[in-house]
């Protein structure tokens, strides 16, 4: 059989691109069937777009195939392009040949009901082809398109960090070991794992982050961005975290924190933008069906400043704000969920950049403040997420970063003599962040768990697919 020609469901649903009088070859899996004696009705979906064509079929008698065709059989279905009688689409088709291709018999699990989302996760392998999980799914290939528009169109270059790695680039020892070491049979010296042995002759790890080999090509290419996985070991089963997520990280070369807030304002606005004016189809079901105010809230968002306040206010604010938090605030503590949530949602009721943390509770590598008490980090909290983006001005003086990491107690520099040349060499002023591919994705959709966003998530207790 031939199935080059075909007609997607898309094209005659949402575009309107098929004059009516085609004849057209639709492909996909059939949603329901409904019959009487004189006609009969098939929905077919292909996974274009949200909606299903509907078939119609006179005299059905003369399709004795259609008996077999349940819910979920794949169809192929030729016929010409109408418009409908009937209520709830513009077009429908005349059928004219309808031929079972495979198969779905009564035990197929996504008949046609609603599915908690909790059910649809323990058989994530077939939940795509869900209205929801369809629209997740190509929510995140469009995202994915604008993200690369959004940087290719400002100069920056697309670059490629390592996967595998020697270092930590956020210093909190969430890494996963990479090894082809037997664990039957460990090499040991003196009681040491003899890592001399293993694959790469010494210890090696999934990446958190391409941060550190980001800043290494932006101060050669001027910006750049990375757009790839990252692994974190971190035992957090929140409805935020998964062990394997999606991560963008721009890096700028002569660039400081305010360059850097702007930047990140200006992109999560443009995604969102993105979504409102070219996946109306898609955003339209999640405004309907997940969050009824998500079209409302992220117009609001793309047409108003961010607040951008410092660390200090927003404990300040945190403090005076009468609210009882699980975690108590005061100068120091690092900000939790609920509080940024809090400062998000209640405080400003819009996206707040906080900037100027506590450098005993951020990473090594961000510039030092001259207080020597704060560093110049900077995190995106948006409502209901909380944290979407993480980032700083980097930490250019080479005498201020080792003063800096051995405070922090880091005082092997060895694997770090790649990251100190840049700082040795033609050094300048640089900043960059990274914001959660898949915690904008749940943003944007309204979806309110990662493990919904994610088509195969990884959390902790589950690589399950
Ligand atoms: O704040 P983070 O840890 O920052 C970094 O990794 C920096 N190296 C980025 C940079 O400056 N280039 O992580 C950045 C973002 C967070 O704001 C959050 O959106 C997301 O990554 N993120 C996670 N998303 C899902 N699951 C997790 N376990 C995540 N951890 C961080
Ligand atoms: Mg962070």
């Amino acid at each position: 059989m031939d199935y080059k020609v075909r007609t997607r469901v898309k094209q005659i649903v949402v575009d309107e691109a098929v004059p009516v009088g085609t004849d057209v070859t639709v492909l996909g899996l059939a949603r329901t069937v409904r019959r009487s004696k004189e006609v009969a009705f098939i929905m077919v979906n292909d996974g274009s777009c949200m909606q299903d064509v509907q078939g119609v079929i006179d005299n059905p008698d003369n399709y004795p195939e259609l008996e077999k065709i349940l819910t979920g059989a794949a169809v192929r279905m030729k016929g010409t392009l109408v418009e409908s009688q009937g209520k709830g689409q513009k077009f429908e088709i005349a059928v004219q040949s309808l031929d079972l291709i495979g198969e779905a018999d009564a035990t197929y699990p996504l008949q046609k009901k609603r599915h908690s989302f909790e059910f649809l996760r323990e058989i994530a392998h077939l939940r795509p082809r869900t209205n929801t999980f369809g629209a997740v799914n190509r929510m995140r290939s469009r995202l994915a398109y604008a993200i690369h528009k959004y940087y290719q169109e400002r100069g920056f270059f697309y670059i490629h960090t390592p996967i595998i790695t020697a270092s930590d680039c956020e210093g909190a020892g969430e890494l996963f070991r990479v090894t082809t070491l037997d664990l039957d049979n460990i090499p040991r010296v003196d009681g040491k794992i003899n890592w001399d042995e293993d694959f790469f002759a010494s210890e090696a790890f999934l990446t958190v982050s391409g941060q550190l080999e980001g800043e290494l090509l932006a101060t050669a290419l001027g910006d750049i961005y990375t757009f790839g996985p990252t692994f974190r070991a971190e035992n957090s089963n929140t409805a935020r975290h998964a062990s394997e997520f999606w991560m963008i990280e721009p890096e700028m070369a002569w660039a400081e924190l305010d360059d850097d807030m702007d930047l990140a304002e200006d992109f999560l606005k443009y995604l969102f933008r993105y979504a409102l004016e070219e996946c109306g189809d898609d955003m339209a079901f999640f405004g309907k069906w997940i969050d009824k105010e998500l079209i409302g809230t992220l117009e609001s968002v793309v047409a108003s400043d961010f607040e951008r306040i410092t660390y200090t206010k927003a404990i300040e604010l945190l403090e005076k704000s009468g609210q009882k938090f699980e975690y108590p605030v005061q100068w120091g503590v690092d900000l939790q969920t609920e509080h940024e949530r809090y400062l998000t949602e209640k405080t400003f009721k819009k996206p707040v950049i906080v900037y100027d943390y506590p450098l005993d509770i951020k990473a090594f590598y961000m510039r030092v403040n001259d207080d020597w008490k704060t560093v110049r980090a900077m995190d995106v909290l948006v409502p209901r997420v909380g944290e979407i983006i993480g980032g700083s001005q980097r930490e250019e003086r080479l005498d201020v970063l080792q003063e800096h990491m051995k405070r922090k107690g880091i005082t092997d520099y060895e694997p770090y003599s790649w990251y100190f040349d840049i700082r040795r060499w033609g050094s300048m002023p640089h900043a960059g962040f990274g914001l959660g591919f898949d915690r904008v994705v749940m943003y944007i959709t309204g979806m309110a768990n990662i493990r919904d966003v994610l088509p195969f998530p990884r959390v902790p207790r589950w690589a399950k697919f």
